[in-house]
């Protein structure tokens, strides 16, 4: 299997959540350019719709605009998040702020997945909170005058921290949250930075003072390298070829897999492409190479945690095992996408194993060959749409359609750039 072309991948989704959430906050009209228009995009827009902001349709290569009220609004009926845990965990915090009384559901996957780790903090500041399905959705918040918070997490996580930050914002208090290992994506804090506000980094403390309020904004949001990793992945499999991904943001707490391929023997060419919004912009140009087994640390895990899919496949084919330390958190994504990594690992011929809160991967050669099981996760169906790619191999996918939680046209985009 051989890898050519040039090709763009679909915007940021936690960049275009963000953009929404705040362009919400801010009185007046905000433009978000190539902002993800996935299913998931869709769910931030469509609670924000409900609870006042005027945004308009999101569909690709179409500027979106955002009419915000400068504060959100009462919502009518019940806050349909889908699958998206960063709608509804960065939501809760903004709600804290407000007021009112809402309550948020979602699809299966997402009404089981935590929801105390935010509503913890957040009770604490001074929202109140009715569960209706133990520590999932669906969720009664009532918000209203919040206090000021210190808060340490007990993992490292950048939603918990964006809810925080963002209740800090919409109630006007300030914030402090501590991360206990590794640093979690800080797009929250390049956002709010960008605005002008000041965000501080004082051992391992994130300390946000809101003043002021958010103010309508321009932004263009940079390509999702959680999305690029599927193609990266391909590339780096690939017995030949290139691949140049253009436009990807490489914010150092998002490429972290890129440093375990590097380990691991490949060599991408980062060609920096500029900056949007406190976001570094770069063109990845991805050739095959001879994959060697590395580890990965436990203080890794946050840079990547959403590429450990892709990754596990990649390690499956190089040579000795692999091991990712620590990576429990995987238990509570979309699906317990860690026991779904090594599940259908072995089920396409692999040798992987959970051992504890641990992921051992040993690599092969044999062509890949047998049923995934997705559970409607849409990494776990990219990752092994990737593997099923490979010379000789026969991967049927259960559910290849969820990938568009994430990445419209992921199909379309593997066939584009795979020559046999
Ligand atoms: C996200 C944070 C991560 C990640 C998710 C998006 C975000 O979750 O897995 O896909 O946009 O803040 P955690 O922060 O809970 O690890």
């Amino acid at each position: 299997m051989m890898v050519q072309g040039a090709v763009r991948v679909p915007g940021d989704k936690s960049i275009t959540h963000r953009a929404l959430l705040l362009a919400a906050m801010a009185r007046g009209t905000s433009h978000v350019g190539g902002a993800l228009t996935s299913l998931d995009a869709r769910s931030s827009a469509r609670v924000l719709r409900r609870l006042g902001a005027g945004i308009s349709p999101l569909a690709s290569e179409r500027l979106v605009t955002v009419r915000g009220q400068g504060r959100l609004r009462a919502p009518e009926a019940r806050l349909d998040c889908g699958n998206s845990g960063t709608t509804t965990r960065l939501l809760l915090g903004l709600l804290a702020g407000h007021r009112f009384t809402a309550t948020l559901t979602g699809d299966r996957s997402l009404r089981r997945r935590p929801m105390r780790r935010v509503t913890l903090p957040l009770t604490r500041m001074g929202a109140r909170f009715t569960e209706h399905g133990g520590d999932g959705l669906p969720l009664t918040i009532r918000g209203g005058a919040l206090h000021p918070i210190e808060y340490r997490m007990p993992v490292s996580s950048a939603q918990i921290k964006s809810s925080v930050m963002l209740a800090g914002l919409a109630g006007g208090v300030p914030v402090a949250v501590h991360e206990p290992a590794g640093r979690s994506r800080d797009h929250t804090e390049r956002m709010l930075r960008a605005f002008g506000y000041e965000v501080k980094d004082d051992d391992g403390w994130i300390r946000f003072a809101p003043t002021g309020r958010v103010v309508p904004f321009d932004l263009q949001v940079p390509g999702d390298p959680s999305s690029a990793a599927f193609l990266v992945g391909l590339a780096a499999l690939a017995d030949g070829g290139e691949l140049c991904i253009a436009g990807v943001g490489v914010n150092p707490t998002r490429v972290g897999f890129l440093d375990v391929l590097r380990r691991m023997g490949v060599a991408p060419i980062i060609e920096p492409a500029g900056d949007e919004f406190g976001e570094p912009v770069a063109d990845i140009v991805m050739r095959p190479a001879e994959l060697r087994a590395t580890e990965v640390h436990a203080a890794d895990i946050p840079g990547l945690i959403d590429e450990i899919p892709i990754l596990a496949v990649v390690a499956s084919r190089a040579h000795g095992a692999t091991v990712f330390r620590d990576v429990g958190e995987l238990r509570v994504k979309e699906s317990d996408r860690l026991g779904l990594i090594a599940s259908n690992l072995r089920a396409t011929g692999a040798a992987a194993e959970v051992r504890g809160d641990d992921l051992w991967v040993e690599g092969g050669a044999a062509p890949p060959r047998g049923a995934v099981r997705t559970a409607g996760d849409h990494r776990l169906a990219m990752a092994f749409a990737v593997l099923g790619q490979l010379p000789g191999a026969r991967v049927r996918i259960d559910d290849l359609a969820c990938a568009a939680v994430s990445f419209p046209n992921f199909p379309a985009t593997l066939r584009r750039v795979v020559r046999r």
